[in-house]
This record gives structure tokens, sequence and C-alpha cells, in this order.
């Protein structure tokens, strides 16, 4: 409303062409603003293990088609914290959680909230490739989608060209989708694994360390495929390589003895970061 007012008005005022660039600019301005809205947010978040702190007391928001990446030396609770994001805790007896995860501004601990429906809107991605090994490349994409009882062929099969198009893969398994998923070389099983996370249409994606057992090149694919999935969805990497998170991401979170010590813009954390332990880590003195 605001911005068609602005507009209307720039228009007649002026019409020359420099008052257009100025309208286009403000336009560009108002775009960035509306895609920058929190859709995942931590508040007060504590999770242990027995008794043991993992992560404490964190709060930070996850920005819409932004990449958000985790760094902090090991033990620090950066896969904890990111586990925590869809209810994967769930799953492990021992661990517990307190504040808050939002998606969207719902608690997605509430106890109304089917766990299952979370972990659909909210994908996961592997340190380790997880392919079931002796299923085809085809039913490893679709396996999700199976799981919640969709067998149209016609749908399976689109969906299967589309997630594993997204992936880069496709033009790799095209001619060979029956071969069982554990034919596939490493990096290629990493990007059947985000192809099968793709494809039950998530909203947001968690990836722990996806690029640590691949080689350059199959890093650099992964890489160029979360730029480009940034553009759809929200995604959140966990990532030892600092090169890599200061390439790929837009905002980063220093952690450290499961405090979250710094989160910021990562142009800001890796040129300028605030607190010492930050600059210490990211130049390479510890961790
Ligand atoms: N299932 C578990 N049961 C008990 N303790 C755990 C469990 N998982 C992790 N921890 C502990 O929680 C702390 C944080 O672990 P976490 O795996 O989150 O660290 P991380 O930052 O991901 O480390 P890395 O970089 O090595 O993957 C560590 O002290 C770890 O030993
Ligand atoms: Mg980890």
């Amino acid at each position: 409303m605001e911005l068609l007012t602005l507009r209307k008005k720039v228009k007649s005022d002026n019409n020359t062409s420099s008052v257009m660039t100025t309208t286009n600019e403000i336009e560009t301005t108002v775009e960035k603003k509306e895609t920058s809205r929190v859709r995942m947010e931590a508040r007060n978040l504590t999770i242990k293990y027995g008794t043991n702190v993992a992560v404490r007391n964190l709060s930070m928001p996850i920005y819409n088609e932004k990449v958000t990446a985790l760094v902090g030396p090991s033990g620090c609770g950066k896969t904890t914290f990111l586990r925590s994001l869809n209810r994967m805790h769930d799953l492990t007896k021992s661990a517990s959680i307190t504040g808050e995860v939002l998606l969207d501004g719902n608690d997605i601990y509430d106890p109304k909230v089917n766990p299952v429906t979370i972990r659909r809107k909210i994908g996961m991605v592997f340190q380790k490739p997880t392919p079931f090994p002796t299923m085809s490349i085809y039913d490893n994409v679709v396996a999700g989608l199976k799981l919640v009882g969709i067998r149209d062929r016609k749908l399976l099969n689109e969906v299967c060209e589309i997630a594993l198009t997204q992936a880069a893969l496709f033009d790799e398994v095209k001619d060979r989708l029956n071969a069982p998923g554990g034919s596939l070389s490493g990096g290629q099983q990493q990007r059947l694994s985000i192809a099968r996370a793709l494809a039950i249409k998530p909203e947001v994606i968690l990836m722990d360390e996806p690029t640590s057992s691949l080689d350059p090149k199959s890093t650099m694919k992964i890489e160029d495929l979360i730029v480009e999935l940034k553009k759809k969805y929200s995604i959140v990497i966990v990532t030892h390589n600092l090169a890599q998170a200061a390439r790929i991401s837009d905002y980063s979170a220093f952690m450290y003895l499961g405090d979250l010590v710094e989160y910021g813009k990562t142009k800001k954390i890796f040129q300028n970061p605030e607190d010492k332990r930050t600059e210490e880590y990211l130049t390479g003195k510890f961790g």
C-alpha cells in the first residue's frame, strides 16, 4: 500500500528517467525488506543431555530465503541446536529442551503440534550421505513421499525429476534411475540425500556439515546448489569450513561451549566481530 502510494506520487511529480530509477530503487529496497522476514526463531533455548547442558539460553532468528551458518569448535553444540530445529531430539531419550522454537511464529514444541508434520516442513541433510544403499536412486528420492502414502506414478516421476534437477544430480543419473543408491560416488550420494530432502517440499532445510566428506569439486556443486536453493528456502548450515561460511551464508552464528557468543550478518561477523572469542576462532587461534 505504502509503495503504491509512493510510486503514484513519484510518477505524478515528475516523469523523467532519473525519477523512475529512484522508484525502482525504492521498489528493490521494499522487496528486500519483505523477503528478510523471520522464518524461524529460537527463544531462550536450553538443551540438556541428562544433566549436561549442551546449548545454553540461546536466542536467534533464522531469516527466510537466507543462508544461516552455525560455526564454532567441536562440541560447542552446533548439531544439538540444529537438531532442535526440527524436533529430532524427540528421538533421543536423554535429551531435554526448554525455551521455544518458533516456525512462522508458532512453537514447534507445542504439545498440539505433530512432530511428523514439523519434519516434513523442515528437512534435514546429515553430515554423512544417507541413501538406502540397496534401494534404487529413484526410490531413494521418493521414499518420503511413498511413506506418506503417495503412489501416483506420474506424480512420483515428476517429483523425482524436479528434486534431482534441483540437487544438480539429474543429468548424471537420468539413465540409471534404477541403479542402487549405493552405486553412486560419495558426492553424488550427498546430492541424492539432498534430493530426497527436497522431494518432500520442505520450507526450511537444515544441513549438518553437508560437504565435510566431499572433494572440492563436489563441495563446489553443493555450495552452488545452496546458493540456488536459498531463493526458495531458508537454509541453516553447520560447517567447520570458515571460507565456506563466508562464501555462502548471509548470517552467521558463532557458538562456544554451548553459548551463542555472536550472531549477525556474515560480513560483519567475519570482518569486524564484537567478541574476542569470535575473532580468535575466525583467525584460527583455537578450535
Ligand atoms: N546423544 C548425546 N548424548 C549425550 N551427549 C551428547 C549427545 N550428543 C551430543 N552430546 C554432547 O553435547 C555437546 C555438544 O555436542 P554437539 O554434537 O552438538 O557438538 P558440535 O558443535 O556439533 O560438535 P562437532 O563440531 O564435533 O560436530 C558435546 O559435549 C557432546 O558430547
Ligand atoms: Mg556436529
